[in-house]
């Protein structure tokens, strides 16, 4: 069994004061749910107020990005080796924002998934179709385009990604910051295109890898979403900065008793 997992990214928001709430506020809302994984995903410069306020805690925490390089004349890079410092779990990469605004390719997203595996944390890799691409029919042809890439490490490499736990999440472009979702059949569909894909390349690396959902998750529609076989949790934007919303999404994830 894949164990459940919801991760919030906070993007482009926050302050010292303001974080410190919507830390505290999240703590208690998701107390209950110990059967799942939860992280956030906070800009850079948070990442030691989220060490400090999250320790202890069952929330992890992680940034939103690092550098395919590990030291030297980068200015504004930030190394994998720096955030694990500060003791997060988890690293975004190749989220398809990071892809508009900084041209950021699958490739160096796979050289950056190999950094974060070689520091201890856990990727989340990002992939996802535009509206474009999915209007034209070639959802698949980008997914295909945009995971392969990572089959291309080489074996220690790819080793360490396994054990580290790597996720992929996959994020139609045109279901983030939107007003709907991807139906929980269309989002299943294309998990379950996915995971078959990644079998062809390592059956067992298939079987165990997290695939989570994001765009536009809301207390709404979480639950059908994640009531769909391949779908392992969520990556949650706007609705990570509620911590009722958040929990609510985290609560639609928890398997049911029986
Ligand atoms: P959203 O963002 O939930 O606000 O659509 C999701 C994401 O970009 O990860």
């Amino acid at each position: 069994m894949r164990k459940k997992l919801i991760i919030g990214n906070w993007k482009l928001n926050g302050g010292l004061a303001e974080n410190k709430q919507r830390f505290n506020a999240t703590i208690s809302a998701v107390h209950d749910f110990t059967d799942i994984d939860i992280g956030l995903c906070v800009p850079y410069p948070y990442l030691f107020q989220a060490q400090q306020c999250l320790s202890g805690t069952s929330i992890k925490w992680g940034a939103q990005n690092v550098s395919q390089f590990v030291q030297g004349a980068y200015t504004s890079c930030v190394s994998a080796e720096m955030v694990a410092e500060f003791g997060a779990t988890y690293a975004l990469l190749g989220h398809s924002e990071r892809r508009f605004y900084t041209d950021e390719s699958s490739h160096k997203a796979v050289l950056r998934i190999k950094r974060a595996a070689d520091a201890g944390v856990t990727p989340v890799y990002c992939i996802g179709e535009t509206l474009e691409e999915h209007q034209a029919g070639h959802a698949k042809d980008v997914i295909d385009r945009q995971l392969l890439p990572l089959f291309e490490l080489d074996v220690a490499a790819f080793a360490r990604a396994k054990a580290v736990g790597l996720v992929i999440a996959y994020e139609p472009v045109w279901a983030i910051g939107a007003d709907i979702a991807a139906s929980p059949q269309q989002a299943q569909t294309m998990h379950a295109y996915i995971r078959d894909l990644m079998a062809a390349c390592d059956a067992d690396f298939a079987a165990k890898t997290r695939i989570i959902y994001g765009g536009s998750l809301t207390p709404d529609n979480a639950k059908a979403i994640f009531d769909m076989p391949d779908i392992d949790g969520g990556l949650v934007g706007r609705a990570s900065l509620n911590s009722q919303q958040f929990s609510q999404i985290c609560a639609a994830v928890v398997p049911s008793p029986h």
